[in-house]
């Protein structure tokens, strides 16, 4: 695989995801849009979860989900399992960005939520994105219980105390402080390590992955997902604005506890290349079903935005 058919694999996958979010927030806001003092959640809503963002976490779902391919795959509860994460991940990012938290105004190019609707229309979104991403999978496909009750264990594990939000609260609280190379790295693995590593197994999830591939889609997301969040920090230093879609500089300004800030530039940059190493050892068990994970590990260390 190429870069070329990496960007065309994300073209049609994202396009496919768009339209799924879009029917979702339609299908499950029927009695709210009759609601005109409802507008502005809706509005606020849709201005942060639809035509936006590079959709990795969604990718890595329908990229495990293929890697594991067997002939009863259900695609549908691909498709909620892809979007499920991705609405995790929209409502995380309109909190991170809240005066609150990390007080960033600029969002995947646009004024963050809070700028453009205000703060209680901002968290009010927030939450119910993270609520329909459990009602998504509740619904699920046409799957067994079974299968649904699996993929909710894995989203609401890696969102919740012991995850993504476990992992904010430590951010918010070491801010200013130094850190040991240990604590960032747990740090990491939790705010956002965890919800990259629950999208690879619940991608795993829908294609009935074996013990094997389960273990080493495991090792990827490990890999992958700590690699993430250092390339993010990366890029506060070395991205431009027009690229990022955010703040450039906002780490340093708020004295965040970063890979580069506890490590220093290069070292930051060799332990990405190392983690993308591990990630593309890990994917030996697999066949060319697995190149677009592939290409992905290399993508996250290498991309600008
Ligand atoms: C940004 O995530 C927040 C982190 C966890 C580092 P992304 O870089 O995936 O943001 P979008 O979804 O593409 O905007
Ligand atoms: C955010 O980390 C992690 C989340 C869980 C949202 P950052 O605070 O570094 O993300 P950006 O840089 O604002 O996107
Ligand atoms: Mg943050
Ligand atoms: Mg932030
Ligand atoms: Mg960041």
């Amino acid at each position: 695989m190429t870069t070329d058919s990496l960007f065309a694999y994300f073209a049609k996958h994202q396009q496919r995801l768009e339209c799924f979010l879009k029917d979702a927030i339609d299908l499950h806001s029927k009695i709210i849009v009759k609601q005109s003092a409802a507008k502005p959640l809706l509005d606020s809503l849709n201005y942060s979860c639809l035509d936006g963002g590079k959709r990795i976490r969604a990718m890595l779902v329908y990229m495990a989900a293929q890697a594991c391919q067997s002939s009863d795959t259900d695609s549908e509860m691909i498709d909620c399992a892809a979007a499920a994460v991705e609405l995790v991940h929209c409502y995380s990012l309109i909190h991170d960005d809240l005066p609150a938290m990390d007080d960033d105004e600029l969002r995947r190019g646009k004024p963050s939520c809070h700028i453009a609707f205000g703060e209680a229309n901002a968290i009010l979104a927030g939450d119910a994105l993270q609520a329909l991403a459990f009602t998504l999978l509740t619904k699920a496909g046409n799957g067994e219980d079974q299968l649904r009750l699996k993929l909710l264990t894995q989203l609401t594990e890696a969102a919740g105390i012991n995850g993504m939000v476990g992992g904010q609260a430590i951010d918010l609280a070491v801010t200013g402080k130094s850190l040991s190379y240990s604590e960032l790295v747990t740090m990491h693995k939790l705010k956002t390590g965890a919800l990259i590593e629950a999208a690879v197994a619940m991608g795993g999830s829908c294609s009935a992955a074996s013990a094997s591939q389960q273990q080493a889609l495991s090792e990827y997301s490990q890999a992958i997902g700590l690699a993430f969040q250092i390339q993010d920090d990366i890029l506060d230093i070395e991205g431009e604005s027009i690229d990022i879609g955010k703040p450039q500089g906002a780490d340093i300004a708020a004295s965040k506890a970063t890979y580069p800030a506890i490590l220093g530039l290069e070292a930051a940059k060799t332990e990405a290349q190392a983690l993308c190493d591990r990630a593309q050892a890990s994917l030996s068990v697999f066949d060319h079903k697995a190149a677009p994970l592939r290409d992905l590990a290399r993508f996250i260390i290498k991309r600008s935005n």
